[in-house]
């Protein structure tokens, strides 16, 4: 009886390490080019500890149970063989795969001659990120919390922070690397089937750390382009009159001192703070917060409500003084932003 619970446990622990290994953020999931060396990797690394560990045990085993055949050997050729040459070479053999390693994954090397590759800015910041796309014609286009990219094709990624050190990772991309104040660190990264695949801030970075995450959508090429397009679009003008109240109380709960809506810069109210995510097309984003809310009109009214209960420390204050017929209202007027 005891051994089935034993067993049982075992089983249900070794399912839940491998569930590990496949979904939207795992390394040994890899759905790009650099991410599927690292994978290869990974497996080596495990392998080849696993094989030299049963070798070692199985050494140990013979070493108990032949004791005629040890006393029979010499040890000095044990020591020398299995003790120093064997570790050298083994040693020497990873050291150069590394290497080896570390220049496939560079995926911004010795490419001159193909497509330039795309060029997105990401800042974090306490605790989400804003991302900038290089449209290639001098343009730009401000989004947060979501990296849209075109398979198949590179994406240069470079990385700053206004605050404290974060560090930009998608597992199923790429290694990590770090947003450091007052320099840019670059990663080029490469997607080579479309879908959505999520990334977390991997460098501790206050009590929000956790709650730093964001999602990659990777599009056909052509797919893409028509998403970069629409995104170039200053926000849609409300014509339905709820809408319409919706936007006049968000510049009315001042809204628009943290957050830019792109076409909303006129009147008295404008909405052009720097200090939030741009919101212009916030109603087509996958989530809320930086990964902390799924999106929609519930969530939207619950974050401008609550954000220092569901996000305690992070930089958007509460709005519990709105009623909710009024959060309600600025929740579909950001919902209809797409
Ligand atoms: Cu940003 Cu951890």
């Amino acid at each position: 009886m005891r051994g089935r619970h034993v067993l049982g446990a075992v089983l249900a622990l070794a399912a839940l390490a491998l569930a590990g290994c496949t979904g939207q953020q795992a390394v040994l999931d890899p759905r790009g080019p650099a991410a599927a060396h690292l994978a290869e990797f990974s497996w080596l690394l495990f392998w080849g500890g696993a094989a030299i560990f049963a070798f070692t045990m199985a050494m140990l085993a013979i070493g108990l149970v032949f004791t005629d055949w040890t006393k029979r050997t010499p040890p000095i050729r044990l020591v020398v063989w299995l003790g120093l040459a064997f570790p050298v070479v083994t040693l020497l053999a990873l050291t150069v795969y590394t290497a080896a390693v570390g220049r496939w994954v560079d995926l911004g090397r010795g490419q001159d001659g193909g497509e330039p590759p795309l060029r997105v800015d990401v800042v974090g910041q306490q605790y989400w990120w804003e991302v900038t796309y290089h449209d290639g014609q001098g343009g730009t286009v401000t989004s947060a919390n979501e990296l849209n990219i075109p398979v198949g094709r590179r994406v240069e990624v470079h990385l700053a922070s206004r605050d404290v050190i974060h560090s930009f990772w998608v597992p199923s991309l790429h290694g990590k690397m770090d947003l450091i104040p007052g320099r840019t660190n670059t990663i080029t990264i490469q997607a080579d089937t479309p879908g959505v695949i999520r990334g977390q801030c991997a460098e501790f970075c206050g009590e929000q750390h956790a709650l730093m995450a964001f999602f990659v959508v990777a599009h056909e090429s052509a797919a893409f382009e028509a998403w970069l397009a629409a995104r170039r679009q200053p926000a849609r003008v409300p014509e339905m009159p709820d809408l319409v109240a919706g936007q006049r109380a968000f510049l009315a709960a001042g809204c628009g001192s943290c957050h830019v809506v792109r076409g909303l810069a006129e009147g008295p109210y404008a909405a052009v703070g720097q200090l939030g995510p741009d919101l212009t097309h916030v109603g087509s984003r996958l989530s809320l917060a930086a990964g902390t809310l799924p999106n929609g009109v519930g969530p939207l009214a619950a974050w401008i409500a609550d954000a220092q209960d569901l996000k305690p420390g992070n930089r958007m204050p509460s709005f519990h003084h709105l009623d909710s017929e009024t959060l309600t209202s600025i929740a579909r007027y950001l919902g209809s932003l797409e």
